[in-house]
């Protein structure tokens, strides 16, 4: 009877082993969320003024914004696809269409991959743009106004630049010209411009002026800037996922998105700079992706971060991008040159496996091997990661998606 009862309990133990190893794995990964920074998504979400957030919706998608009147924030920061647009290299002024349809209209074309607006200007985010370069990190906002900022927010002092950017808003014709000579406080005339059409616009400078506690002739750029950026707050504020209701409500993940979750926090490093509240850390790293397109420095050249620090160290690293709804923003990286999500994290720990190197010029080549010389100085070097832990990283980051429902 005895031996009976012990064959019984050691049974039991048997039978429940795999229930509590299980157990104990979504403790683990429950204690590395937290202990990298997941809140759950109300405290991320910031302070905006709803009557700017509403008329800011309409200045997001005005042609007014654009010089040659011919594209709008919209075009490149659409729904369908997780607010990025689906392709490679941004398609700007004159463009037509969405997705594929725009790579083939006469599109201003960017030489960056366009960034998702999720959490953009929430609680903590302050640095924007692949190469950060306007970031309030420090305290003072740093950007190429220099000492003249126009704000104290930096999200009011990106949406300064969309408009002011050639292919971005500007196209290229000779009306346009005078731009491109470099004039001093050319970007100044172009906020100047089109605040006088938004001030001619009654049915948005009404309720922007009574938004703003203005008249409509004392409206700038200022106020525009700043209804565009109550607006990204209140639109794209983060929304509870798969994984955190995980973390903070018990919900169980399936066994791929377990596993890549502990791949995530453990072995695979990936939150050494995917990171906090946007996994993001928004700071600047070299992963030795291949380059698409002329560059940000022409002839297939990035620097990056660089650019605006000319510190040598910053040369080819760029702001770890967040991942919410990353699923939804192909293609990857800064110029947009990985397809797949797969193929983006493969990336990172074997770059020659998604380059080939036999089809590259001389110059490219050495290009590729500076990038991945800078890269070994990164902490996550040393990492190696199977296909199949791969395809388990891809589930986990699917448990990163939300739906862009209002929230209220
Ligand atoms: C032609 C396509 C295009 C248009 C039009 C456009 N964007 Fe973007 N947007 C991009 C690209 C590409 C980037 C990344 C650029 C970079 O980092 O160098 C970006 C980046 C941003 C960022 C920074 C996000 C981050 O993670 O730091 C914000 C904010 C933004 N855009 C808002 C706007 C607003 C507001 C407008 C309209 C005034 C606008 N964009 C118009 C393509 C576009
Ligand atoms: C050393 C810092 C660092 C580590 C560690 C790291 N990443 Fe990244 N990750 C980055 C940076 C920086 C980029 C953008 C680089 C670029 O575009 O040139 C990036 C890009 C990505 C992208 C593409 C996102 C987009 O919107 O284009 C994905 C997906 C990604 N990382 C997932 C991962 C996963 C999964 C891991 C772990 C295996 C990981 N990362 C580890 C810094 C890092």
């Amino acid at each position: 009877m005895k031996s009976a009862t012990r064959f019984f309990v050691a049974l039991a133990l048997i039978c429940a082993a795999p229930a509590m190893a299980e157990t104990m794995r979504e403790a683990v990964l429950r204690k590395a969320a937290l202990e990298n920074g997941l809140r759950p998504v109300e405290e991320s979400w910031p302070e905006f003024e709803p009557e700017k957030a509403e008329v800011g919706k309409l200045l997001f998608e005005s042609e007014l914004l654009s010089l040659t009147r011919n594209v709008s924030c919209r075009n490149c920061h659409l729904d369908e696809f997780g607010s990025a647009d689906g392709l490679p290299l941004g398609h700007g002024a004159g463009g037509v269409g969405k997705g594929i349809e725009r790579m083939k209209s006469p599109a201003g074309v960017l030489s960056r991959n366009a960034l998702a607006l999720w959490g953009r200007g929430g609680a903590g985010f302050d640095t924007f743009f692949w190469d950060g370069r306007v970031d309030a990190s420090s305290g003072d906002v740093r950007s190429q106004f220099g000492n003249m900022a126009p704000s104290d927010d930096p999200l009011v002092v990106t949406v300064h630049l969309p408009p002011v950017e050639f292919r971005e808003m500007i196209g290229e014709s000779d009306a346009t010209e005078w731009l491109r000579l470099g004039e001093v406080g050319a970007a100044a005339r172009v906020h100047m411009e089109i605040a006088r059409r938004i001030r001619e616009t009654p049915e948005i400078a009404a309720p922007l002026a009574v938004a703003s506690g203005l008249e409509v002739a004392e409206l700038t750029y200022l106020q525009i800037a700043e209804a565009i950026a109550a607006f990204i707050r209140s639109e794209f504020r983060l929304r509870k996922t798969k994984f955190h209701r995980f973390v903070f409500e018990g919900e169980t993940l399936t066994e791929r998105e377990l596993a890549g979750g502990l791949l995530f926090y453990g072995r695979g490093q990936c939150a050494v700079c995917h990171t906090g509240a946007y996994f993001s850390d928004l700071q600047f790293h070299a992963i030795p992706f291949a380059q698409f397109g002329f560059g940000f420095n022409g002839f297939g050249i990035d620097y990056g971060r660089y650019n605006f620090t000319l510190d040598p160290r910053d040369r080819y690293a760029f702001r770890t991008p967040p991942l919410y709804n990353v699923t939804k923003t192909a293609p990857y990286s800064h110029s947009g040159v990985e397809p797949n999500l797969a193929g983006a994290i493969r990336a990172h720990v074997d770059p020659l496996a998604e380059i080939d190197t036999s089809r590259l010029s001389a110059l490219d080549r050495a290009e590729v091997y500076q990038k991945i010389a800078r890269w070994s100085q990164e902490p996550s070097y040393a990492v190696e990661l199977s296909d199949a832990e791969i395809a388990e990283l891809v589930a986990f980051l699917a448990a990163l998606e939300f739906d862009p429902e209002p929230v209220r």
